[in-house]
């Protein structure tokens, strides 16, 4: 099972200047939940993007398009086939961004985790327009705005239908 998993705004903004737009600390510790134990999959930006480096108690593997380049502290790979064959077969591959890797996983993902920022946000970086015909959504919960943030959100999971 391949899952990306990513937060996005109302104009598909995901990250600006390497770094996530909004701080929502239900979100943060939903990934950790979702992602804890299982293989994490993210390009060379999203890797050092990261306050912390790895991510504990998962498997952190990075893609790079540098032959030979070593990334300590992951597991470094060259092309998304080699990434995704990393991957225990005993454990899910959660796609963790960014843009670059998001828009060619989402040709192969199985499932998209999203969390719907309501909100538009100045940036760099965009997901893709998520296409209905292809990705039906299968869960969500809603979220108003609360005392961190002035926004309201959605958790909502899509499968892959075609
Ligand atoms: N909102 C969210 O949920 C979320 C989640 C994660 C990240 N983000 C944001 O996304 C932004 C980073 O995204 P990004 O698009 O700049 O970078 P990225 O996707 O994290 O990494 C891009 C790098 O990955 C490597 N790469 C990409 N495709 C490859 C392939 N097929 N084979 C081998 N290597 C490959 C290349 O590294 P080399 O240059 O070394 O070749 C490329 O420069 C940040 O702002 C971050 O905060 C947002």
């Amino acid at each position: 099972m391949i899952s990306i998993i990513v937060a996005i705004a109302s104009n598909n903004a995901i990250g600006k200047d390497n770094r996530l737009l909004w701080h929502i600390p239900e979100d943060l510790k939903r990934f950790k939940k979702i992602t804890i134990g299982q293989c994490v999959l993210m390009g060379k930006n999203t890797w050092y993007s990261l306050p912390v480096r790895p991510l504990p108690g998962r498997t952190n593997i990075v893609l790079t398009d540098v032959q030979g380049e070593i990334i300590e502290g992951c597991t470094t790979t060259y092309s998304i086939k080699e990434a995704v064959g990393k991957c225990d077969d005993s454990k899910d591959i959660f796609v963790i961004g960014g843009g670059m890797i998001y828009r060619q996983f989402l040709e192969i993902a199985d499932r998209l985790i999203i969390t719907h920022v309501h909100k538009d946000f100045d940036a760099d970086i965009f997901f893709p327009e998520i296409d209905t015909a292809v990705w039906e959504e299968i869960e969500r919960e809603d979220h108003g705005p609360d005392q961190h943030n002035d926004f309201a959100y959605s958790y909502v999971t899509y499968r892959r239908s075609v």
